[in-house]
């Protein structure tokens, strides 16, 4: 089956943390790209829901289609009609992320005209047999998946390993706090042990360079590991919180009370974010994320090297909050 299509570039996970930011670099990018070449410049942005406010603003974009389909509907005569040649895929850590995104790399595998794929994975700490994290077991199970010489023998893939959100452990406790600034900022975070906290939107930039290399056979069956700029503490958050808001302010480190309650409120069951309790003092408050435990890849600071600041993070957080 072939079709008249013009070739594109599929991103799951598009609305998402790091998938909004691939399709913006990649409508840049193909914007860039030769004439002469053949490789794709249409970008499929995929959502269940294209009236979301990051699907409006995506689908302004040039050379982006936002489609509206459930991940778990794509079967490979979907993928060869929509002449999908590349993909991006950043599937939720929700209890059926392993389903979901399997089926769909068995979909990629079967439809054999994918010529490169990018998966997202987890921090590079998370991804062994027995983590207590039961995400970092999906993302070593769907690892392993590719690496096997069923995937491996037909599917040219990527794998970018990043470090912990930057956004996903400031943003619950800085909306939680401006609720109420008389409370103490819960914080995660260990006041003293470093973390390399990454922009997603940095992750996201990386991944739309490979995808949009004429070239990317270099980066075939290669995993990277993507941490922020920087080694921040729980104090050195605390620090920057009270320059822009400019008056000291209480805190609790090691506050697990705001994050349990983000998955209470989307309804994870209880082993999950209690899979996660281990996990942070395994992590977070070890410095086992820091910098120099989980170096950025070489070829990671050639195509896209992270630049966002965690001090950024909170002045964009904080905007409009500063009337203390
Ligand atoms: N948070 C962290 O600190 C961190 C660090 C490193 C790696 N990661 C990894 O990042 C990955 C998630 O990536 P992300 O944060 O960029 O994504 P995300 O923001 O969690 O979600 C991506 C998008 O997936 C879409 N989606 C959900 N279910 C879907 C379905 N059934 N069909 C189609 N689309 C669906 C949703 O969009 P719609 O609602 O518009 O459909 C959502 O916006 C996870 O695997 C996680 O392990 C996270």
């Amino acid at each position: 089956m072939s079709s008249s299509s013009p070739s594109c570039i599929l991103v799951i996970g598009a609305t998402g943390n790091t998938g909004s930011s691939v399709v913006k670099h990649l409508s840049d990018l193909v914007t860039l790209l030769p004439s002469t070449t053949d490789q794709p410049r249409h970008i499929i942005a995929l959502t269940r829901n294209a009236k979301k406010p990051t699907a409006t603003e995506l689908s302004k974009l040039d050379h982006v289609e936002v489609q509206e389909l459930d991940l778990s509907s794509i079967d490979s005569s979907w993928l060869i009609a929509k002449n999908v040649v590349r993909v991006y895929v950043a599937t939720p850590n929700q209890t059926s992320q392993f389903v979901d995104e399997s089926q769909f790399l068995l979909v990629c595998k079967e439809a054999k005209t994918i010529q490169y794929l990018v998966k997202l994975s987890t921090n590079p700490h998370f991804i062994t047999a027995d983590h207590p994290i039961y995400y970092g077991r999906i993302h070593w199970a769907l690892e392993r998946m590719l690496e096997e010489k069923e995937f491996k023998e037909q599917v040219n893939w990527t794998i970018l390993r990043a470090n912990v959100f930057a956004t996903g452990i400031l943003s619950p406790s800085i909306e939680m706090w401006k609720k109420d600034k008389n409370k103490p900022m819960a914080l995660l975070l260990d006041e003293h042990s470093p973390l390399a906290l990454v922009h997603p939107a940095d992750v996201g930039a990386v991944a739309a360079k490979l995808l949009s290399l004429t070239d990317p056979s270099p980066h075939f069956h290669k995993t990277y590991t993507i941490s922020g700029p920087e080694d921040v503490t729980g104090k050195d958050i605390v620090s920057y919180v009270e320059e822009i808001v400019k008056k000291k302010i209480d805190v609790e480190y090691k506050n697990e009370n705001v994050f349990k309650t983000v998955m209470e409120a989307d309804k994870y069951p209880e082993n999950v974010w209690k899979s996660m309790e281990k996990g942070h003092k395994k992590n977070l408050w070890t410095g086992q994320s820091r910098l120099a435990n989980t170096k950025t890849s070489d070829e990671v600071i050639k195509l896209a090297a992270p630049h966002s600041t965690v001090k950024q993070t909170i002045q964009h957080a904080l905007q409009g909050y500063l009337s203390f």
